[in-house]
This record gives structure tokens, C-alpha cells and sequence, in this order.
């Protein structure tokens, strides 16, 4: 059976029905390494210890030395004394030749340099020329040959670069001849053994099942909760994770020299507010929806922003908040755009659920520039109240939201008492509150309706619905 590539991004493993014998328990497949730095001699020592048979394979001659000889090639807490128990006890080799060292295991774990290249893209030589060199020994392998990049690489990179690279050298076929997984490495250097030990996680995303069962079993020793995805959802957490963790870094940091500049002790502040794991460090705030609002986040970044401006601070993640939010409403209007529709209806405009605060919701935003192009647009939303509260509230956003006053205006009269009233009036529906009513209604929704889903309404994504999308998945 054919796997075509399609197939192969599209799922997080795609079942091959020739080549999925059942893996014998115990089973320790011998593991080459391609690539033997910070990450390929942690994965070696740490790999020999749980008693695989490791072959390292690195460009360098100083690196193949001191690997096969038990010695570190880095400064790294407790690797020389691992790396040392490897070569004595027979479980680690070293060598230059990497097709040699192919040939001999089962599974191969390429850990080559991802650099920045000159336009600040990834370079991918260092993958290109590995991947060349596993499919000359693929090529004259008889066994199936599993291959897991381990590499930071851009998405697309495992199953665009390498895996068409190993196809051309060996002249066989990813997902049915040999295996194909990304497996992101989490390690902090410093504690890099004790990680590999306890990760914070593990995640694999595989060509088929055989390949996926393999490489879990590697790690089952460490962990007993193995993340399965895609391919390229795999390649995609490794980014994200380090880009949260420079967004963290930054963030404190930004913290600390506005704090600084108003005679506060940064530290005394951010303890208490690590100390805050429901809000602040959780999942919290954290899933892609719509933008932010409400009568407190907008006002109080402007107000953090502009405390920096009088202070002299330059704060570029902080101040450009604004931005990136305003920038995510103007893609749902992009989006509507392209959907098309006459009569635009929406599921929600409060700032977001179980609330009838109308204050700086970005709904009201998107509302503005539907109109402003001259469609006419209807609202339902069950916690709307047309009393004292509410015209309150007009007089707030026509202050601070000149551009919403219109719609500020006219809220009453837009306003439909039901769901299927503006189902009824509607050719197109923004849902912008993740609520079962509103799932319900869209689930039920008559077939030519279409829909902007802002609040991702379902786990799993509706499958081939033309009439469906979302703002940011
Ligand atoms: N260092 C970390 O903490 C860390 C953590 C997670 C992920 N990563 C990622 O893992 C990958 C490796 O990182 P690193 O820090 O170990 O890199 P590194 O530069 O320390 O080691 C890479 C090794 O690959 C060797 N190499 C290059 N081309 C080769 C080839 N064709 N054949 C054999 N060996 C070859 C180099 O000589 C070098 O020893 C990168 O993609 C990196 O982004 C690194």
C-alpha cells in the first residue's frame, strides 16, 4: 500500500499494512547517532545507561574520540561519568563513518546543527548532508530502518527535506520502507542528564505505527505519557516552546526595567506573581481565539505603555500588545472578506461569555468594520440588557472606542432576540463565545450558512467543510 505524502501530514500516523509486526517486549533496537554535541552525546550516554547499544557518529575526530573512549566532549553535569560506564560495559562506539554506522543498528537519531543562515532561515545543510548519508545505508539495508530527527527545524522540514533526501540516496519510499519521526529534544544544558531522565515531556510524531511503536518504546522507561501528533505539529511545539521561553525571558525582563525605573524591586513583584499558577503561570490565556478585552486588559496595557514612555523605557514586547491585537481583529475582518456574505450575523458580542460588559470587546471592533464596508450586520447575545448598565457602557466606548460608536449606537435596534431569528437573516455567522448554545446552533446550522468561528468551538475540526473556518487554526 501507497502512503502518499499528503496522507503522511495529514495524520498523526499513517497505519502501513505490510510492515507492522508486533514489537516483542524488551525489545532494544541499537540506535546510531548522528551528530554527537550538546544533544547527541547526552542522548548517547543517557540511551547506553537504560542499556541500548549506541553507535555515535560526528564530522569531528576529537568528538569520536572522546566518545569512544567514555570521555565527555562537553561541559555537561554527570555525562562523563555515563559516557564512561557506556564504553566500558561494551553499549557505546563512536565512528566517522556514518553510513558504516547505519548499517549496523536499527533506529538512527540525527542531532546535526540547525544554524541561522545569513537571511536568518534555518540552515538545513548540516540535515541535508546527514539525510544523504542515512539513504546511501538505507539503500542497501535490508531490514526496516527507523529515522527520527531530533534537529530544531522549521515545520515541513522532516517530511519535505529529510525524508525526500533518504527517498532520492536509497531509491525507497518513506511510511512503508523504512520510518520517518520528529522527536523534539527539550533538554536544558546544565541539567541536560537529569531531563533526559525526567522530561517535561515527550512528543513524537510518526510516518506509521511500526515507527511510532519503536521509537515510544525507546522512551518508555523515562516516560509514561507519550504525546502522538503529527509530523509537523511535532517540529511546530519545539519552536513555540523556545520562542514562550524567550517571551518569558523578555517579558521579566521588561518587567525588571520599568520596576527599576519606578524604584521597585522587579523581584519582590514577579515572586508574587509566579506564586499565581490559576491565572498567571496555567493554560490559562494561552489557547489561540480572538483577540483581548474588556474593561481591563486594553486600558491597562496602554496604561503600562504609556507609564514607560514618561519613564524612558523602551518596553518593545509590552508596548506593541496593542498592535498585535489590533492586528488579530483585522485578520478576522480579512477572513470575512474572503468568505464573502451579504448579511453578517454574530454569536456573541460581549468581550466573552457569561458577561453582559460590552467594554472594549473586540467583537464590537470586527462589528465596526463589517459595517464601515456597508454590510448590514445582526447580533444575538443572551446577556445583553438594554437598561442603565448598558447605556453606560455606550458612553464608555464612545469615549474610548470612537471607531465603535456607530455600532455602540445602533446596538439595540441590530439586535435579534433569538439564535434562529438571525440564523433566519444571516448568509454568514461570527461566533466569538465558545458556549454549547452557540455549538449546538452552528452544528445545527442550515447548510448554506457559513461560519467564522472566533472562540474554536470544537476540539476536533470539522472535516471537509468548505462553509467552516477558523481565525487561527
Ligand atoms: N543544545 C541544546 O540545548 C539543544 C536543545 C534542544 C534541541 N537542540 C537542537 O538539536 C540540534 C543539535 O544541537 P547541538 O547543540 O547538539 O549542536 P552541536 O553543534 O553541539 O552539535 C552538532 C554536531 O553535529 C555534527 N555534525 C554536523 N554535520 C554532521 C554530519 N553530516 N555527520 C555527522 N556529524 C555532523 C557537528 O560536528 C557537531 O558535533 C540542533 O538542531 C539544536 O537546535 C539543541
Amino acid at each position: 500500500m501507497q502512503v502518499t505524502r499528503a496522507e503522511l501530514k495529514s495524520q498523526s500516523v499513517a497505519p502501513v499494512a505490510n510492515v507492522a509486526p508486533k514489537i516483542g517486549i524488551g525489545y532494544k533496537p541499537s540506535i546510531s547517532v548522528i551528530g554527537l554535541g550538546y544533544v547527541g552525546a547526552v542522548s548517547m550516554a543517557c540511551l547506553a545507561h537504560l542499556g541500548f547499544r549506541m553507535v555515535g557518529v560526528d564530522v569531528s575526530q576529537e568528538k569520536v574520540n572522546a566518545i569512544k573512549e567514555g570521555r565527555s566532549p562537553i561541559v555537561e553535569d554527570r555525562l562523563g561519568e555515563l559516557l564512561s560506564e557506556g564504553a566500558r560495559v561494551g553499549k557505546i562506539d563512536a565512528t566517522q563513518n556514518l553510513v558504516a554506522a547505519v548499517l549496523d543498528t536499527d533506529v538512527t537519531f540525527m542531532s546535526v546543527g540547525t544554524p541561522t543562515a545569513p537571511d536568518g532561515s534555518c540552515d538545513l545543510t548540516y540535515v541535508r548532508q546527514a539525510s544523504r548519508a542515512i539513504g546511501q545505508a538505507i539503500g542497501m539495508k535490508t531490514g526496516f530502518h527507523v529515522v527520527v530527527l531530533r534537529c530544531s527545524v522549521p515545520p515541513g522540514t522532516t517530511l519535505d527535506v529529510v525524508a525526500p533526501e533518504i527517498e532520492r540516496a536509497s531509491g525507497k519510499k518513506a511510511g512503508l520502507d523504512f520510518g520517518i519521526a520528529f522527536n523534539p529534544e527539550f533538554l536544558r544544558e546544565g541539567v541536560a542528564v537529569a531531563d533526559f531522565y525526567a522530561p517535561p515531556k515527550t512528543v513524537i510524531g510518526a510516518s506509521d505505527v511500526r515507527t511510532e511503536e519503536i521509537v515510544s518504546r525507546i522512551y518508555g522507561a523515562v516516560d509514561d505519557k507519550i504525546q502522538f501528533t503529527t509530523i509537523a505539529a511535532a517540529e511546530m511545539v519545539k519552536y513555540v516552546d523556545n520562542v514562550w521561553h524567550a517571551t518569558k525571558v523578555a517579558f521579566g525582563n521588561e518587567v525588571g526595567r520599568l520596576c527599576k525605573s519606578l524604584d521597585i524591586d522587579s523581584h519582590a513583584v514577579m515572586n508574587i506573581f509566579v506564586t499565581d499558577t490559576k491565572l498567571n503561570l496555567s493554560p490559562y490565556y494561552l489557547k489561540p481565539g480572538f483577540a483581548f478585552g474588556g474593561s481591563c486588559l486594553p486600558k491597562e496595557v496602554r496604561a503600562v505603555a504609556h507609564l514607560a514612555e514618561t519613564q524612558n523605557v523602551d518596553l518593545p514586547l509590552i508596548q506593541s500588545l496593542g498592535r498585535t491585537n489590533q492586528r488579530h481583529i483585522e485578520e478576522a475582518a480579512r477572513l470575512l472578506a474572503e468568505i464573502g456574505g451579504e448579511r453578517i450575523g454574530f454569536l456573541g458580542v460581549t468581550f466573552k461569555p457569561a458577561t453582559d460588559d460590552l467594554r472594549e470587546s473586540p467583537t464590537l471592533e470586527l462589528m465596526s468594520m463589517v459595517e464601515a464596508k456597508g454590510l448590514p450586520i445582526k447580533v444575538y447575545d443572551p446577556n445583553l440588557r438594554f437598561n442603565d448598565n448598558l447605556k453606560g457602557q455606550i458612553a464608555y466606548v464612545r469615549h474610548s472606542c470612537p471607531s465603535q460608536a456607530r455600532v455602540m449606537d445602533r446596538i439595540e435596534e441590530i439586535c435579534v432576540p433569538s439564535i434562529d431569528a438571525l440564523m433566519s437573516e444571516c448568509d454568514v455567522i461570527v461566533v466569538s463565545h465558545a458556549t454549547e448554545e452557540f455549538r449546538q446552533a452552528v452544528r445545527n446550522r442550515r447548510a448554506d450558512i457559513r461560519v467564522l468561528d472566533l472562540a474554536r468551538l470544537f476540539k476536533e475540526l470539522p472535516v471537509d467543510d468548505a462553509t467552516y473556518q477558523g481565525i487561527a487554526w
